[in-house]
């Protein structure tokens, strides 16, 4: 088996990239982590990444003039890598409508929320204040709306009395890191 050539995206703890970097570690994987890019230095899923011995690579957004040139940038080292696949994992940065583009069909990200519902930030917060008896998480492909790509795969948790942001991020945190390994298997065993 020929395995596809991911890189992830990510701008903060990566618990994500450690999910997809232990998926990756099973027999028969259909992936592997050829890099893992940032945009913040001090992004501690760097260390995750180099602790699995992974490729890492940082592009500081605060280096460059506009978004289109940051997003240049970006993919040039992502074809420097042969990547033929990017997932986003906690990568907080809009991307440009020419990399979305580019990339079409070649990029997944994972939400913290049951899309439609909540796209952007603070899922939790607003599913608990608008009363949902359930939340979740959404991994999708990427198009130019953001979190607004087709849906390839959700998993459900319950909104709990008392429940603050904090408590059902964790929740859903245990969901994500199952649903995205087993996202990415699922549109990369479809191609
Ligand atoms: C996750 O909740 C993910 O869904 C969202 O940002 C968070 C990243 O967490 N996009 P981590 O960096 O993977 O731990």
């Amino acid at each position: 088996m020929k395995k596809k050539r991911i890189a992830v995206l990510i701008s903060g703890s990566g618990s994500n990239l450690q999910a997809l970097i232990d998926a990756c570690a099973t027999a028969d994987y259909p992936a592997q982590i050829v890099l893992v890019l940032a945009n913040k230095a001090d992004a501690y899923g760097l260390t995750r990444a180099q602790t699995a011995g992974l490729k890492t690579h940082v592009i500081s957004h605060k280096d460059f003039a506009t978004r289109e040139a940051f997003d240049a940038a970006m993919d040039a080292v992502l074809c420097a890598n042969e990547v033929e696949m990017i997932c986003l994992a906690g990568f907080m940065r809009v991307l440009s409508p020419w990399f979305v583009e580019q990339w079409r069909g070649k990029m997944i990200n994972i939400h913290p929320s049951l899309l439609p519902k909540y796209k952007g930030l603070h899922t939790h917060q607003r599913a608990i204040d608008a009363g949902d008896s359930e939340a979740g998480c959404s991994v999708h492909w990427v198009s130019a709306g953001v979190d607004e790509g087709e849906i390839i795969a959700q998993a459900r948790v319950p909104i709990l009395a008392g429940d603050t942001a904090e408590t059902l991020a964790a929740r859903v945190l245990v969901e994500e890191h199952k649903t995205y390994p087993a996202a990415l298997k699922k549109i990369l065993s479809e191609q």
